[in-house]
């Protein structure tokens, strides 16, 4: 197989299935989690199934259990952790839970979401030189905040558009992605663009066109891809879009990243989605 130069994640939260991927592979770079991902873990499904009840804190240590398994599985991409968050969550408490997180494994990038406060939080985590992932990412303006933001860092943070709820909604999910990468190739490179919410192999192939830097992937796309022979796109291929295209904007990334725009309503549903499935797995034990 030619290795594509975009870094290939495992999008999940099981390391039997990070184990398969690798197998199947022969490398995984890298994993992302999430809270949704967290609760659908088969240890924490059956625990919940036989009725235990999970505190706040057994929580966090069945997800440090988890990371700790996959840790050793992957290469220099890392495993991105997210802090558990929801529209009242401060700063301060996400970089609190942010500075533990990284203490559970060597190679940790800790997720935080695209929103003021979680911009604040990565400000002060690369001034601690925790590693950051800022995920919940659906525009170029956020993509331009996390720029900002993150300057300093002295190693790479990591932005995460999310490709396949902007499809969900009608949009062309793969264009904040490529106009990201574009704002990026005049920048200084310390943001590098992961492709996330991939839901199809047009998806990734798209992601190696574009040469993202890295692209988080749920196992069954890449046991597709593995089907089609590692397939790799050629000089023909054209990704087809189904959505609304996506305009490019000429923005300044020497700008403060208060100065960007980073509302966006999927941002907001996507951490009202992740705190209920965090909170489902508690409720339904407690
Ligand atoms: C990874 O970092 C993201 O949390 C994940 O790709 C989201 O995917 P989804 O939109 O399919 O839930």
């Amino acid at each position: 197989m030619t290795r594509p130069k975009t870094k290939i994640l495992v999008d999940g939260g099981d390391a039997q299935e990070t184990k398969r991927v690798k197998e199947l592979l022969g490398f995984v770079d890298g994993q992302t989690t999430n809270p949704s991902l967290i609760a659908r873990n088969p240890h924490i499904r059956e625990l919940i199934a036989a009725g235990h009840k999970l505190s706040g804190k057994e929580e966090m240590d069945e997800y440090k259990k988890i990371v700790q398994t996959i840790s050793p599985l992957v290469s220099d991409a890392g495993v991105s952790i997210e802090v558990f968050s929801d529209q009242g969550t401060t700063a301060q408490e996400m970089f609190d839970q942010g500075r533990e997180m990284f203490s559970w494994i060597p190679n940790a990038y800790i997720k935080y979401p695209c929103t003021a406060e979680g911009l604040r939080a990565a400000q002060m985590s690369v001034s601690h030189g925790i590693r950051v992932n800022m995920t919940l990412c659906f525009s170029q303006q956020q993509a331009a905040a996390v720029y900002a933001a993150t300057k300093g860092t002295k190693e790479p943070a990591y932005v995460s558009p999310f490709v396949g709820r902007l499809d969900d909604i009608g949009q062309n999910g793969m264009d904040v992605v490529k106009n990201i990468k574009r704002m990026f190739s005049k920048s200084d490179g310390h943001v590098l663009v992961l492709a996330a919410s991939i839901r199809s192999l047009e998806h990734l192939l798209y992601c190696f066109q574009l040469e993202t830097e890295l692209a988080t992937v749920p196992a069954k796309i890449l046991e597709q891809w593995a089907s089609q022979k590692f397939l790799m796109p050629d000089e023909h291929f054209q990704y087809k879009a189904s959505g609304k295209p996506i305009a490019y904007q000429e923005l300044d990334l020497e700008r403060p990243w208060e100065a960007f725009d980073v509302q966006h309503d999927l941002t907001r549903k996507g951490i009202d989605k992740f705190a209920s499935d965090y909170r489902a797995t508690l409720s339904r034990t407690a």
